[in-house]
């Protein structure tokens, strides 16, 4: 099982254990569709300038995905990169037979919009699942769309770790396009049947809403924010956060923690995700699976 029950505090939801998993998955389906197709899914990662974090997250969605078996690539542009050059790159991907999945790294530099740009991709490779027309066909349910990556990996988790969502109190923090309202739109879906609050910045009396939840989720972005009395006891609590924060005890003189106080919450929660080790491998996993079935669907193969 790819959870670990420690004494008297909250089972950890192992995201590192159910991505490898689904990775596995991903190897063997594109094994088959290559000997059975001739089709090999590629992801094309646009990387524009050189923050240093985006580098990271880069490199590794093009490993992973050759690990899988696929064509992975990544194009670096420089960070003086217009908005024309940038499309004109888009446009390229779009025509390219080979490349079904096209993934822009954000942030863009300043010049660049980034919203023209993710119009520019056509859906049908929007493997990010932030195109107008995928953020539509999520929203009315229409299973031929690409779900937003880092959502559509909670939904994997909290399957893989037996967790019941139907008529469950689902509580989202934050209402990002990226995470808090696809998070939404997934959950009362039907079929999940969840019923869903979202709560944000302006929320008001913000602990009585996360109280009630049975599942709650924290995308806000802010360091340790969620704490442990915010948080019903036994309920489950995915951290989708990734903040870095100052620790002269380590190394790097900083550590990576979510939005959740971790050592707090996993005593009232019955289930909890680790940052990192939770959310984070999951959304590289479902950017693999979108490829994968944008790969299936471009080629007409069921
Ligand atoms: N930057 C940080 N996360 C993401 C993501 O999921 N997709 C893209 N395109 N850029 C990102």
């Amino acid at each position: 099982m790819a959870t670990v029950q420690e004494d008297g505090a909250a089972r950890l939801i192992d995201g590192a254990a159910i991505a490898r998993g689904v990775r596995a998955r991903l190897a063997d389906e594109v094994a088959a569709l290559r000997a059975e197709h001739g089709v090999t899914p590629g992801l094309s990662v646009v990387l524009v300038g050189d923050d240093p974090a985006s580098a990271v997250y880069v490199r590794n969605k093009e490993k992973q995905s050759v690990e899988a078996g696929m064509r992975g690539e990544t194009i670096r542009l420089p960070a003086t990169t217009t908005q024309e050059e940038l499309l004109a790159v888009v446009d390229r991907l779009n025509a390219d037979d080979r490349v079904h999945g096209i993934l822009v790294q954000m942030p863009l530099p300043k010049q660049i919009d980034p919203n023209a740009v993710l119009r520019r991709i056509r859906p049908e490779k929007d493997v990010d699942g932030f195109h107008p027309v995928n953020v539509g066909k999520l929203l009315i349910g229409e299973s031929d769309g690409f779900a937003p990556c880092t959502p559509a990996g909670v939904m994997v988790l909290l399957e893989e770790a037996g967790v019941p969502l139907r008529g469950a109190e689902v509580v989202v923090i934050g209402r990002s396009n990226i995470v808090g309202k696809p998070m939404a739109a997934l959950m009362v879906q039907a079929g999940v049947d969840a019923t869903v609050t979202v709560c944000h910045s302006r929320t008001r009396d913000l602990a009585a809403h996360t109280r009630r939840a049975d599942v709650l989720i924290a995308a806000i972005g802010r360091g340790r924010f969620v704490t442990a009395d915010m948080i019903k006891p036994g309920a489950v609590v995915i951290d989708v956060g990734m903040n870095r924060i100052d620790d002269p005890t380590t190394k790097s003189g900083t550590r990576l923690v979510g939005d959740v106080d971790f050592d707090g919450a996993r005593e009232v929660a019955a289930a909890i995700t680790p940052v990192p080790g939770g959310v984070g491998p999951m959304t590289i996993a479902m950017l693999l699976a979108n490829t994968v079935r944008a790969a299936r669907q471009l080629a007409g193969v069921r």
